[in-house]
């Protein structure tokens, strides 16, 4: 009789985990804001074993050429998944059906990096044709070259399609500009299901990369329309950046997020919000914005790289599971620039 019973467990717990969606060994699923998302870190362990590898090789050549691209890819993802979900939105050239987010005011003449998510595309097409979305290339390009640059590695949960659209207008709303208020950043990302502790720690993508001369201009000759400067600004700092930026022309210098470690991927960028160094206006305001939570997170960041790199790794599983497209819908594109 026991041993009946015991049968009786073990199979009501087999009927049971058959009716979970079936995670590999060392999985673990994603989860939004909102719950489930449906995506798992071993999602191509069958059908593309070879993905992170190859997608890895592309991003060490890419990033050794040049090594600003480590940024330009990290960028990449974060502006996909604030317009339509993390689908590859972002990636898709103008068509007769499309209108491209490449046209949008934060991406026009900014974004960088698309040739090397078409080879890497092109590249994965060769071994396992019409397999790997663009969406989910997009989020291991971001954390490759995440931990490429020195910073923190987590396992990415996959399984996003592509989707057939785009959304030039969420575009130019969605994706915060560099003169934001801590409120409308704090605003922005909440409509995306991220809170406080993500918009701080994700801002630390900052550590890497760099600003083109029209993205910061106003803190130098007239933060607040009274033809001054930004009072934030430490003295040295803002003395170097109006040369590299005038008042009048050379709108598409840049100069780096990070002073002090432009391609390494640490906390510094933190240190440098407390002393007046930070490069946009939405950094600096994480920590003069008189919002005590931002602050407080600035100060412990600058304090622990290994907090920071904990808090930006979580962070980006979660912006990564931003209304991802699973199932059924949209589609694997062949080409990451056009629908099937
Ligand atoms: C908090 C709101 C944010 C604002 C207002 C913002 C704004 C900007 C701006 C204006 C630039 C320079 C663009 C140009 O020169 O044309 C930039 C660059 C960059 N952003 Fe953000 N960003 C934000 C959040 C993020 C997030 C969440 C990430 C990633 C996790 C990120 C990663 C980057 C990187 C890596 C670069 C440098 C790109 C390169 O060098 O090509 N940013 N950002």
């Amino acid at each position: 009789m026991a041993s009946l019973k015991l049968i009786f467990s073990l199979l009501a717990v087999a009927l049971l985990s058959c009716s979970q969606p079936q995670a590999f060994p060392g999985s673990s699923f994603g989860r939004a804001a909102g719950g489930y998302t449906g995506l798992t870190p071993d999602f191509y362990r069958f059908s593309c074993p070879q993905a992170n590898e190859i997608i890895m090789s592309v991003l060490e050549n890419a990033i050794t050429k040049d090594p600003r691209m480590a940024a330009s890819l990290l960028r990449l993802h974060f502006h996909d998944c604030f317009v339509q979900g993390c689908d590859a939105s972002v990636l898709l050239d103008d068509s007769t059906a499309t209108r491209s987010e490449k046209n949008s005011g934060p991406n026009k003449n900014s974004l960088r990096g698309f040739e090397v998510i078409d080879e890497i595309k092109a590249k994965l097409e060769q071994v396992c044709p019409h397999t790997v979305s663009c969406a989910d290339i997009l989020a291991l390009a971001a954390r490759d070259s995440t931990v490429l640059s020195g910073g923190p590695h987590w396992e990415v949960p996959l399984g996003r399609r592509d989707s057939r659209t785009a959304s030039l207008s969420q575009s130019n709303t969605n994706i915060p500009a560099p003169n934001s208020t801590i409120q409308t950043l704090i605003t922005k990302f909440r409509a995306q299901g991220l809170d406080v502790e993500d918009l701080v720690a994700l801002s630390g993508g900052h550590t890497i990369g760099a600003a083109r001369c029209v993205t910061f201009r106003q803190r130098l000759y007239n933060q607040n329309g009274n033809n001054q400067p930004d009072v934030t600004l430490e003295k040295n700092y803002y003395n170097g950046l109006k040369v590299a930026c005038p008042k009048v022309g050379g709108d598409n210098n840049i100069s780096p997020l990070d002073v002090s470690s432009p391609v390494r991927f640490d906390n510094t960028y933190f240190k440098l919000l407390l002393w007046g160094k930070g490069l946009l206006s939405s950094d600096e305001v994480l920590f003069t914005g008189n919002v005590g939570k931002t602050v407080e997170l600035v100060r412990s960041y600058a304090e622990s790289e290994a907090l920071f790199f904990h808090q930006f790794a979580k962070s980006m599983v979660k912006m990564g599971n931003i209304s991802p497209l699973i199932g059924s819908k949209g589609e694997i594109r062949k080409n990451c620039r056009k629908v099937n």
